[in-house]
């Protein structure tokens, strides 16, 4: 197995580890992972799958053989937790009072209430939204607002920045595996390095300096394009890279000077994740800002575009025309969400136990060299396991074995680029359940 093979498949489906692993499924569970790959369509990252998953609750995954994981994962829709019983209350609500679905040209209540409780409880100015199904077509609305506002076309991404499946969206999150194979993808798509203090090509330490130089190369590209529609990144990226706030207003005053538009994607990184419900709030407030994954509550696909009323000006064209545009399933599912994250205070969760975890974790990067550097801001952390700390060689095999380890101690994470695990709990954890995460890993760690 390459490391490239790593890198692309993420916590890679074909190893010789996953097989491993498969062996030890018995009976039904086997019976269903045969079943799945027998219907589905395969493709790296879903299927063959690793499991079957018989209840989600919580924080937690539960498989058909019993066993229980602490997910770290949970494709980012449980920052309210799996089974939230109050977005399940709203929904049966919803589906008892016989409005699951309107027809286009109709309103209908929990829609207007969601559009409002958003504009409420976002960055001030940001008061005017449109929904959609998923991520991947939310981030597609915010880019052809951005094209139609300002009536130019290019756009500036980051490299390996995913934003989603969709052909513009795969093309701004220039991963090449979402991509190869495709013939041209959207023209017009400029891609920079997304900052990387621990890992940037001229292994330098000093933050502002290493600014300058990823800020260069989106220089140097509205120099020559005046016709930038938007620069789209997300605020704090998946793995996570927590850029600093001098570079985002570096951005911004980029954006402004040549009227382009700064679009967040905030689909993994929003909605409390960072120790803020916006993860914009600790650095500014961008144009346009992009939810999903947790608005539906972890119940139902739902996903959204948060922007200036400034931005209020297609009234002749469509940019988002969704059937479920105005669902009022999904907007009562996620209304109860925003509720929830509200009277559980679970922003504050999220900073307070953030900031304990990544305690933890630094104290288990003094004890284990493999562990080359901790990052994140909330609960969103993660931790980068390298060969050597020199070098920062990716420690692939190693993380590999971290995870089926640790999966067979009740934690479930994912691996991003091979090495860096994912710590992306629901924000329901408790301190105990943060230890539990921070004691597995050193157990895991020891027996590597
Ligand atoms: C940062 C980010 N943006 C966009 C998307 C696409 O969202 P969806 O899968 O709902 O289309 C994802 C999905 O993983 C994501 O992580």
């Amino acid at each position: 197995m390459t490391p490239t093979t790593y890198i692309q498949q993420g916590d890679a489906n074909q190893t010789e580890n996953r097989l491993d692993y498969f062996q030890h499924h018995e009976g039904e569970t086997r019976h269903w992972i045969e079943e799945d790959a027998r219907y589905f369509l395969h493709q790296a990252l879903s299927t063959p799958v690793m499991n079957v998953a018989s209840r989600t609750e919580g924080a937690y995954v539960y498989d058909m053989q019993g066993n229980k994981y602490l997910d770290l994962h949970g494709n980012g829709v449980h920052n309210v937790g799996f089974s939230n019983p109050a977005a399940i209350a709203a929904v049966q609500r919803q589906l008892e009072e016989q409005l699951a679905f309107t027809p286009r040209r109709y309103t209908n209540i929990p829609a207007i209430q969601l559009a409002k409780k958003l504009a409420r409880l976002a960055p001030e100015g940001l008061d005017r939204v449109l929904f959609c199904p998923g991520g991947s077509e939310a981030v597609e609305m915010a880019v052809i607002l951005a094209k139609q506002v300002t009536g130019k076309w290019k756009t500036i991404s980051f490299w390996d920045n995913y934003h989603g499946t969709t052909y513009q969206a795969a093309t701004i999150g220039g991963t090449e595996h979402f991509m190869v194979g495709q013939g041209p993808m959207v023209p017009g798509a400029f891609h920079v390095e997304f900052p990387n203090y621990y890992r940037n090509p001229w292994g330098l330490e000093d933050k502002e300096a290493i600014d300058e130089l990823y800020l260069r190369q989106i220089e140097v590209i509205v120099q020559r394009h005046p016709d930038i529609a938007c620069i789209v990144g997300t605020a704090i990226t998946s793995t996570p890279v927590v850029p600093t706030t001098n570079y985002w207003l570096r951005v911004q005053d980029i954006c402004r000077k040549h009227d382009a538009l700064l679009i967040f994607d905030e689909i993994v990184c929003g909605l409390g994740r960072s120790g803020r419900l916006f993860a914009c709030e600790h650095y500014l407030t961008p144009d346009v800002v992009v939810l999903g994954k947790s608005l539906g509550g972890g119940l139902v696909p739902f996903a959204g575009i948060i922007t200036h009323d400034k931005y209020n000006v297609l009234q002749h064209r469509s940019i988002g025309h969704f059937t479920h545009e105005k669902n009022p399933l999904c907007s009562a599912a996620a209304l109860a969400t925003l509720e929830y994250i509200e009277q559980h205070q679970l922003v504050e969760n999220a900073a307070q136990l953030g900031d304990y975890l990544k305690e933890r974790l630094l104290e288990l990067k003094e004890a284990f060299p493999i562990i080359g550097h901790i990052e994140g801001r909330g609960l969103h952390l993660a931790v980068d396991l390298v060969k050597d700390r020199q070098t920062k060689e990716r420690a692939f095999e190693a993380a590999e074995k971290a995870m089926y380890e640790s999966m067979k101690r009740g934690l479930a994470f994912k691996l991003i680029d091979g090495n860096v695990i994912a710590i992306r709990p629901a924000l329901i954890i408790n301190k105990a359940e943060a230890d539990f995460i921070a004691d597995t890993l050193r157990e895991v760690f020891q027996n590597l």
